[in-house]
C-alpha cells in the first residue's frame, strides 16, 4: 500500500465536513485540487463528521450526507488505490489525539478564532463546548498524519495556524513529534462569494438559497442562479475591488473554463451582463455535469463505498496510530 511503504513522498491531509450538500465554493476552493496532488504525494482525505456534530445535525441525513461528500470525493477525481479516503469518526486516535491537543491550546488562542465568534453568532442557542474545541480537533486530525500540506480555502487559515502553533508548542517542550504543516491555498477561488450577496463567502447555510450553487444542482437550477447573481453598476466586465460581483463570476468563469483571469476579460470586452451571466452558468453547468452523474452513480453502490471508507479507516489508523503511539510515550502515559 503506497502510503505506508512511500516514505519519500510528503503527506497531503485535508478534510470536508458532511453538514450539508457540498457547494461550488468547496469544489473551487478546495476539493478541485485534491485529486491534482495524488501523484506525487501521499494523500489522505477525511470526511469530518465529528466536526459536523458541532451543530445539529439530523441523524438519517448526516449519515446520508456523509456517504454523499465520500462519493463525491471519487467523483472528483480522487482514486481510492491512490489516496486514503475514510470518514473520521471511524478512527478513534482523531478524538484520543484531540484530548492530548486539547491540554496544549490556550483558552485565548481558541477564543480568537473567528469562525468561532461567527458560528456562536449564528447558533446562538447552542454554543457548544465542541464548537469551541473545533479548532483544536482539527488540529488533530493535521498532525496525526505528520501532514506537509493542507489544501483549503482561505477561511480555513487561521485553523492552520493554530495547528502549527500548537505543534511547535508540543514540539517544544518534547522535542520534534510532529511535523510543521504548510497551508496550500489556490490563487484564484481560495474564496468563491455568494452569488446574492458577493460580500459574503458562498455556503451552504446560507438562508438564500439563490447564494450558492451545490454540486448536485440541476443544470436549469445553476442557469438561473447565474442568470440572478447580483452584480454591480457598471456593466464592464473585468476584475476589480469595487465590483465584488463580477470579480467573482470572472473567477468562477476562469476556473470552470482553465482560462486565465486575463484571457476572461479580453473574451468579454464590450459585451455586457446579458452575454456574460449565461456564459458563466453554462460552465459551471459542464464542469458540474460529470460531477452530479457520477456521485449519482456510486450512490447506487452502497457496497463499493463501503468497502472504500472500511480500506480507508484500516490505512488511516495505522498511520494515525504511529503517531499517537509517540505522543503518548512523550506525555508518560504506561504503554498498554
Ligand atoms: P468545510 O467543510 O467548511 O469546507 C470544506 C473546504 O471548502 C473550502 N470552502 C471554500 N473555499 C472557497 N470558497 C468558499 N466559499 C468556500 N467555502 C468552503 C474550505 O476552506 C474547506 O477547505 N474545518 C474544515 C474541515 C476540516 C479540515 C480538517 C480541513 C476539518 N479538519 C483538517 C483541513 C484539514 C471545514 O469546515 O471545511
Amino acid at each position: 500500500m503506497s502510503v505506508m511503504s512511500d516514505n519519500q513522498k510528503k503527506t497531503i491531509f485535508s478534510g470536508v465536513q458532511p453538514s450539508g450538500k457540498l457547494t461550488l465554493g468547496n469544489y473551487l476552493g478546495a476539493i478541485k485540487n485534491f485529486p491534482l496532488l495524488q501523484e506525487e504525494y501521499n494523500c489522505i482525505y477525511c470526511v469530518v463528521d465529528m466536526h459536523a456534530i458541532t451543530v445539529r445535525q439530523d441523524p438519517a441525513a448526516l449519515r446520508r450526507q456523509t456517504l454523499e461528500v465520500l462519493a463525491q470525493y471519487i467523483a472528483c477525481g480522487l482514486d481510492p488505490e491512490k489516496s486514503v479516503l475514510f470518514i473520521q469518526s471511524h478512527v478513534p486516535a482523531h478524538a484520543e489525539l484531540g484530548w492530548v491537543l486539547n491540554c496544549y491550546t490556550m483558552f485565548g488562542e481558541a477564543s480568537r478564532m473567528t469562525q468561532f465568534k461567527d458560528k456562536s453568532a449564528k447558533h446562538a442557542d447552542n454554543v457548544n463546548v465542541g464548537l469551541f474545541d473545533y479548532p483544536v480537533l482539527m488540529a488533530a486530525d493535521i498532525l496525526l498524519y505528520q501532514t506537509d500540506m493542507v489544501p483549503v480555502g482561505v477561511d480555513q487559515l487561521q485553523h492552520i495556524e493554530l495547528a502549527r502553533n500548537i505543534a511547535q508548542r508540543f514540539n517544544g517542550v518534547y522535542s520534534d513529534t510532529f511535523v510543521m504543516p504548510e497551508p496550500y491555498i489556490p490563487k484564484t477561488g481560495a474564496k468563491i462569494m455568494s452569488l446574492a450577496d458577493p460580500t459574503r463567502k458562498m455556503s451552504k447555510s446560507d438562508e438564500n438559497a439563490n447564494g450558492f450553487v451545490l454540486l448536485m444542482d440541476k443544470p436549469e437550477d445553476i442557469m438561473r442562479k447565474f442568470k440572478r447573481a447580483v452584480t454591480d453598476s457598471d456593466s464592464r466586465i473585468i476584475v476589480s475591488e469595487d465590483k465584488p460581483g463580477v470579480s467573482n463570476l470572472i473567477s468562477i468563469y476562469a476556473l470552470a473554463t482553465g482560462k486565465t483571469i486575463e484571457q476572461v476579460q479580453e473574451e468579454f470586452q464590450g459585451k455586457g451582463y446579458g452575454d456574460f451571466k449565461p456564459a458563466v452558468g453554462e460552465a459551471v453547468v459542464e464542469l458540474l455535469r460529470p460531477i452530479r452523474e457520477k456521485t449519482e452513480d456510486l450512490l447506487k453502490n452502497k457496497d463499493y463505498l463501503e468497502q472504500v471508507y472500511r480500506e480507508g479507516a484500516q490505512k488511516a489508523g495505522y498511520l494515525a496510530r504511529k503517531t499517537l503511539d509517540k505522543v503518548y510515550r512523550k506525555v508518560g502515559f504506561v504503554k498498554r
